[in-house]
């Protein structure tokens, strides 16, 4: 039997990342959040003091990266969501990244980003591309910073920042977001993190 292997896909706050996590624990198998390797060589050009939209210097980051890079403390938060957003638009960055991601699923896992079912994981049995309409991911977003302490940007520029961010992931050319042809959508608006998990059980049973 194939290890099962399943690919998370949608925009920012679309609910993917929690759905992901629970997904794993219940299915038994581990999980990568993807963005955190884009997170995580965008904070690197920023240290060297390099800029994140520079293709070379991107590149150089995303080879040098290691498993500890993972682990900073300060991967989230507007800077880091843009220059993420930025190396992401890198076809060395993202060639640079598609090994490990897929050595990761090797033995089964769950995978959630932007290009896991169209580009990483083509042939994962099961794919859900997670998404929901700006003004609640926003409000999201705002509450989950909130939640976090500390000093907040107010909601107007959340909501600026992330239609901008999705819009530079959904057109830029090296695998931009969009549903895979094969993939369920899920349509989490109206859902809470537990009625999420039970719609994409029900997906799960129904490929499967
Ligand atoms: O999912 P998250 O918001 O942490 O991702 C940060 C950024 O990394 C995204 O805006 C996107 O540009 C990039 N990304 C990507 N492909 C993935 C995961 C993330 O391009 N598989």
């Amino acid at each position: 039997d194939r290890p099962l292997t399943v690919a998370i896909d949608g925009p920012a706050a679309s609910g993917k990342g929690t759905l992901a996590k629970r997904l794993a624990v219940l299915l038994g198998v581990p999980h990568l959040d993807t963005g955190l390797l884009y997170r995580a060589v965008g904070r690197r050009v920023l240290d060297d003091g390099a800029d994140p939209a520079d293709a070379e210097a991107a590149t150089a980051a995303a080879v040098a990266l290691v498993p500890a890079d993972l682990g900073r403390s300060d991967l989230r938060g507007p800077v880091a969501d843009a220059a993420a957003a930025k190396v992401a638009s890198v076809p060395g960055v993202r060639a640079a990244l598609l090994e490990f991601q897929r050595r990761f699923a090797q033995s089964g896992a769950v995978l959630d980003g932007r290009d896991i079912g169209t580009v990483v994981l083509p042939d994962a049995q099961v794919k859900l591309f997670v998404t929901a309409g700006l003004d609640v991911r926003a409000r999201r977003r705002h509450q989950e910073l909130m939640a976090r302490g500390g000093n907040v940007p107010d909601f107007e520029m959340i909501r600026a920042e992330m239609a901008a961010r999705d819009e530079a992931d959904r057109t830029r050319a090296a695998a931009p977001l969009r549903p895979a042809d094969d993939a369920a959508i899920l349509d989490t608006s109206s859902l809470d993190a537990s009625e999420a998990l039970a719609r994409a059980e029900a997906i799960i049973r129904w490929k499967l």
